[in-house]
């Protein structure tokens, strides 16, 4: 991912996750901060997917919130988005990226990976090893991501 993509990830975002609007400037931090984890996917040399991810460490950033820095002493790998246009899911682009992210998560010395899964999509995570987390103080910060978000972690092995 470039900068110059930001603007097809909006319309991404906006068609893909209504429901969760977040501003241009929130994708442009997370690039600046850590351009290892956010990629774009190509169909017919037009971008139909993205994801965007980073090391951190504790509860979720809320949504549409800046974080300035990323965390010193990260103990999670946090996808914060993965989006595919319609025309773009089913042919396994999706498993491919989270592979991806998990052999580079590795790398980054983090015990786990985690996401707030939304939009029903908790069972593809699951596919992936990911689980729903039962902290109950971690919880509570999910509810600015709607009533369908559920907290999920993959421990991984360094
Ligand atoms: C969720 C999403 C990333 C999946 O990407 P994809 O490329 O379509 O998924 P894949 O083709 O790699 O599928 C991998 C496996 O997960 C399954 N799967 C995919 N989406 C699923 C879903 N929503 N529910 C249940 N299973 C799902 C597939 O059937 C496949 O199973 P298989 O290995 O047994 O064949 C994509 O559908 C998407 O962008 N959805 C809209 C945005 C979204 O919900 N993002 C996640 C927010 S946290």
């Amino acid at each position: 991912m470039i900068p110059a993509d930001l603007s097809t990830l909006d319309d991404i975002a906006e068609a893909v996750h209504p429901s969760h609007p977040e501003d241009t400037t929130v994708f442009a931090e997370r690039l600046r901060l850590y351009p290892e984890g956010c990629h774009v996917l190509e169909r017919d040399r037009a971008i139909a997917g993205y994801v965007i991810s980073h090391p951190w460490s504790g509860a979720p950033p809320a949504l549409n919130t800046l974080i300035n820095e990323l965390p010193p002493a990260p103990t999670t790998y946090y996808v914060h988005d993965l989006a595919l246009l319609p025309s773009a899911r089913g042919n396994g682009a999706g498993a491919a990226i989270v592979g991806r992210l998990i052999d580079h998560a590795r790398q980054t010395g983090c015990a786990t990976v985690s996401l707030v899964a939304v939009n029903g999509s908790a069972p593809f995570w699951h596919k992936l090893g990911f689980i729903r987390t039962t902290e109950e103080s971690l919880r509570e910060k999910l509810k600015g991501y709607g009533d369908d978000a559920v907290l999920m972690r993959a421990r991984i092995s360094t």
